[in-house]
């Protein structure tokens, strides 16, 4: 056996796999977000390790076998947030997490200081309010005597394996998303540090995410029941994680998550690319790789949003009862998804949301199919991206909530204008994270291997001619909606 930890932005999930890929058990805890001000957001990192602990000792409890049958773990995490220990481990301030947007200053700052152009070549991304870097700016002005005390900084998983290990390491995947690690060379970028001021001691060593890293300590083992000698595997962020358990892992491959967020991600091999920033390039938890990404901040939060406002003692599946029954265009309403601003392709963490066109004989069914043809129309323009680019899109494996409903999965292969799967059984970053366990105890040759167990496609939906060129015509809408609503949120 094998555990996968995910440790999301809302809850952390343990799952136990056993040898066969089979999924024999899982525990969910969740924890609240601080969101001190508008635009902050921040977690105790003490409640993402008890409620850590908490989920493990469960898992534990309710296994029968023989204890030391259960040979590695691995991690998945929320990527960007800050971490900030001084020189004994302890924690020196509440993370920042990745959908805190404090810092449009600090990302002035740091095209002021490196220029644009020199950033993209070094992190191949842009200087976004979600990444760490900006973050440990904010501290450093904000903050100055904390700033003082760092020793070391962390992503969330990272921090989380090191209070199950005691060894400090960061890796690949989740590092590529600091906007301090030299993407390409796969190593801290010490003219990053420089420039902006950060001691390169305060980054953490870099590993591979199926690297072993040690094993888990007395307390934890004492703490959970977990054996001592369980290896622990160095994991990957959620979104690397989440590619390898739906089985991203050659040219061509592309998922759909749609989760409180919506991310397009697609695999690439090539580390010289250029996007120009319009799309996220991170390396990849399988080893040498990379992949390329969109994100729709407000995914199946726009969803969740409109529920508990407006529809709050019915589920999602009431919710979207009659989906089905509202044409391509919701009756003339279009709604963008901007309830936190956006990433890709704006970069705007000041645009706000919009419905355009409600009219009287609208029902509440209208909405909720404007806000799902509105969540993937702003995917599509990551899609988009990825097509100008000469990027071959055909094939999409859709997970998460978008892929719970089957009128949506069409909705998705319509405006996608490509064939959508769906797999058996919904395979989150907790089995990618499961998935470098089992490769890191030797399991498989390859990831490519396991993977080959644990994608089973259940159904696809093909695109409808029909419906795609009344998409393509509502896309063009869409995306006018933004140039149009920019000014009124200034
Ligand atoms: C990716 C991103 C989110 C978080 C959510 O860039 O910010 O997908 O990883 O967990």
């Amino acid at each position: 056996y094998v555990i996968g930890i995910d440790l999301g932005t809302s809850a952390v999930k343990v799952l136990l796999m056993n040898e066969n890929g089979k999924v024999c058990n899982e525990v969910l805890k969740a924890y609240h977000l601080i969101h001190e001000k508008s635009g902050y957001s921040e977690q105790d990192p003490k409640e993402w390790i008890d409620k850590t602990i908490s989920a493990l000792s469960e898992l534990v409890n309710n296994f029968d076998g023989d204890i030391n049958n259960i040979q590695g773990i691995s991690f998945s995490g929320q990527m960007h947030g800050l971490v900030l220990l001084d020189k004994v481990g302890n924690v020196l301030r509440n993370a920042i997490l990745w959908n805190d947007t404090r810092t449009t200053e600090q990302c002035r700052q740091i095209y002021d200081v490196l220029g644009k152009e020199r950033l993209l070549n070094i992190t191949k991304n842009l200087a976004l309010e979600g990444f760490t870097l900006p973050k440990l700016l904010w501290v450093k002005q904000y903050e100055p005597e904390i700033f003082e005390k760092t020793a070391m900084f962390m992503l969330p998983k990272d921090y989380l394996r090191y209070k199950m290990t005691g060894n400090i390491y960061s890796e690949y995947s989740d590092a590529a998303g600091t906007l301090m690690l030299d993407i390409a060379e796969k190593r801290w970028s010490e003219e990053i540090c420089d420039l902006l001021g950060i001691d390169l001691s305060i980054c953490p060593p870099l590993s591979a995410s199926h690297q072993y890293v040690g094993t888990i300590s007395k307390d934890i083992a004492d703490l959970t029941g977990l054996a001592i000698t369980t290896k622990v595997f160095a994991g990957g962020a959620d979104n690397a994680c989440g590619a390898i358990g739906s089985g991203i892992l050659s040219e061509g491959k592309t998922l759909c998550s749609i989760g409180t967020s919506g991310v397009i991600l697609s695999y690439e091999k090539r580390n010289n690319l250029d996007f120009s920033g319009r799309v996220h390039y991170f390396n990849h938890a399988d080893e040498n790789t990379f992949y390329v990404m969109g994100v729709t901040l407000a995914a199946g939060y726009s969803l969740s949003w409109f529920k508990d406002e407006f529809a709050k003692n019915e589920n999602f599946e009431e919710l979207l009862e009659g989906l089905d029954s509202v044409p391509i265009g919701s009756n003339g309403l279009l709604f963008t998804p901007y309830l936190v601003g956006e990433r890709t392709p704006h970069a705007d963490a000041d645009i706000r949301g919009s419905f355009i066109g409600i009219q009287g004989s609208h029902k509440k069914i209208d909405f909720v199919r404007a806000i799902i043809e509105g969540i993937t129309l702003s995917l599509n323009e990551s899609i988009e991206i990825l097509r100008e680019s000469g990027k071959k899109i055909d094939t999409i494996i859709s997970i998460g909530g978008g892929a719970k409903n089957d009128v949506w999965l069409q909705i998705q292969a319509d405006i996608f204008n490509a064939k959508v799967i769906k797999l058996t059984s919904e395979q989150g970053p907790a089995v990618g994270a499961a998935i470098l366990a089992a490769y890191g105890c030797g399991w498989y040759n390859s990831l490519d291997e396991c993977v080959d167990v644990f994608t089973v496609e259940e159904k696809s939906f093909l695109p409808i001619p029909e419906n795609v060129k009344k998409y393509k015509e509502l896309f063009k809408l869409y995306k006018n909606v933004y140039r149009q609503t920019k000014s009124l949120n200034e």
